[in-house]
């Protein structure tokens, strides 16, 4: 077996060390990427005279029928490819000989794997943008589906205050836009060209980086090729983006695993997104969100060995940093296959609005009459301490607000006249917060109209992005 570093080893590689060695089965999946980077390469290597316009046309037409091969595929592996560099190399030269050979020139596997991954992360986060923002568009619908519901928000998981439907899920749409906008400004230091620095050092060669960004739509060039060599962190970066929505998703997924416990009954999930008990005939499960909360956890493992790969590591490239290429594969896909089951089964989620409503305490509009009486001049600590009594009052006589006669609360602080009866109604709590944020009617719908727009407006954006990587791909 031939190896493309055997001028300097006097015997073969053991048969073990090369199964232990090889990365071909994981990275085998960068195989476009790594094709696209070398019609880029070979096309450099022309323009500065590294190689003729013959050999040039030889390797284009070789790696075009490698690509081909693949996509039918009719590619096969050997057991002596090591990794997807070599094994496109080797295609490469079985096809047209000798000239496959000068493919290499000026360029290392250290700087064509960071390209790779560059280019394969980049395609990715196009997509994770596109498919979060269809999720927030799931989220929007059901937020106008429910405008105007209330609910009890939970702070500690007991009741809090009352707040609309909708402003739940617009929580939702907020957090997803915040994980968009990680993604897009790890897009920026994704979008800066790692080849051309070599093994670590840069070349003799007079090479042309800038072309090659030019051709690849690279923002920039990078600047010190030791640092591009031994640089994870895009990945690293990448990897947090998607932990961090996952996590959100895994946030919701523990409200709909609360509120459809068989005690609370707050939703019904659709029968095809649940799951039954090979046991118990009565049980119907929802395991889609349990298996989030699941794998998300997963990938938080994933992610942390990412870090600790990296951590300690000499500069600059250390073969330690092949083991990349799996928990990053593994994360992206458990995102993109969560997020594609969320939108498919967000929408068949129906509210039990009466069962919600039955159970809002109306303890719930405690602080709204504390800030009643601070509206009749009491300061709010006191006012909070008279209400806390009123609270403890109704606790012993088991009775709600709402059956307080103006008697009563007026034992409680002089304070009191007719018109506290006005705000003890949920619509009115909820009209009543009218704040920058806050769940108020007008606010929400603010938002939702918002909403509408701005993720519209994004979905545009994400065809330009398209467009900008996919010139590449003809
Ligand atoms: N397969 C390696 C990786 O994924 C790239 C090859 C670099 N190997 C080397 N011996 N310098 O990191």
């Amino acid at each position: 077996m031939k190896y493309m570093w055997e001028g300097r080893f006097k015997e073969l590689i053991d048969n073990d060390v090369i199964k232990y060695t090889k990365s071909i089965d994981i990275d085998k999946k960068l195989a476009f990427y790594d094709i696209e980077g070398s019609i880029v390469h070979a096309k450099m290597l022309f323009k500065v005279g590294l190689i003729t316009k013959k050999e040039k046309e030889e390797i284009l037409n070789g790696l075009k029928k490698i690509k081909k091969e693949i996509i039918e595929n009719k590619f096969k592996f050997l057991s002596s490819d090591e990794d997807i560099h070599t094994a496109i190399e080797r295609r490469l030269t079985e096809l047209i000989g000798k000239t496959g050979e000068k493919l290499h020139t000026a360029r290392s596997r250290n700087d064509q794997i960071v390209l790779d991954e560059k280019l394969y992360l980049r395609d990715e986060i196009i997509d994770l943008l596109k498919k979060i923002t269809e999720l927030q568009i799931v989220f929007l619908d059901k937020s106008q589906t429910y405008f105007g519901e209330i609910i009890s928000a939970y702070t500690h998981l007991k009741q809090s205050q009352v707040i609309l439907i909708s402003h739940y899920f617009n929580a939702f749409i907020e957090k997803l836009e915040r994980d968009k906008e990680r993604f897009l400004e790890v897009y920026k230091r994704i979008n800066i060209l790692p080849l051309g620095v070599g093994a670590c050092a840069g070349t003799s060669l007079p090479i042309d980086r800038k072309y090659m960004a030019k051709l690849l739509n690279f923002n920039e060039v990078s600047r010190n090729s030791l640092d591009t060599v031994s640089d994870r962190d895009f990945l690293i970066e990448t990897a947090f983006c998607c932990i961090l929505t996952l996590i959100h998703l895994s946030v919701f997924s523990q409200d709909i695993i609360i509120w459809n416990m068989d005690e609370i009954n707050f939703i019904n999930l659709p029968d095809k997104f649940c799951t039954g008990s090979s046991l118990m005939p009565h049980k119907k499960n929802p395991d889609v969100f349990e298996l989030i909360r699941g794998k998300t956890s997963t990938s938080i493992g994933l992610f942390t060995g990412l870090l600790t790969l990296m951590k300690g590591l000499s500069l600059s490239y250390n073969r330690d940093m092949q083991e990349d290429k799996k928990p990053i594969f593994e994360i992206i896909e458990i995102l993109k296959t969560t997020i594609e089951i969320l939108k498919k089964i967000i929408p068949g989620i129906t509210f039990n609005i009466e069962t919600i409503r039955k159970n809002i305490s109306s303890y719930t509009l405690s602080t709204d009459i504390a800030e009643y009486l601070v509206k009749k001049g009491v300061s709010f600590r006191n006012a909070h301490k008279i209400v806390g009594n009123i609270v403890n009052y109704c606790i012993e006589k088991k009775k709600s607000f709402f059956s307080l006669t103006l008697e009563e609360f007026k034992t409680f602080s002089p304070f009191f006249k007719d018109d506290v009866f006005q705000i003890l109604s949920f619509e009115k709590s909820v009209s009543l917060k009218l704040s920058e944020g806050g769940t108020s009617p007008e606010n929400v719908k603010k938002e939702i109209d918002g909403w509408k727009k701005k993720l519209k407006k994004f979905l545009d954006r994400i065809l330009v992005l398209e467009k900008e990587v996919s010139i590449l791909k003809k």
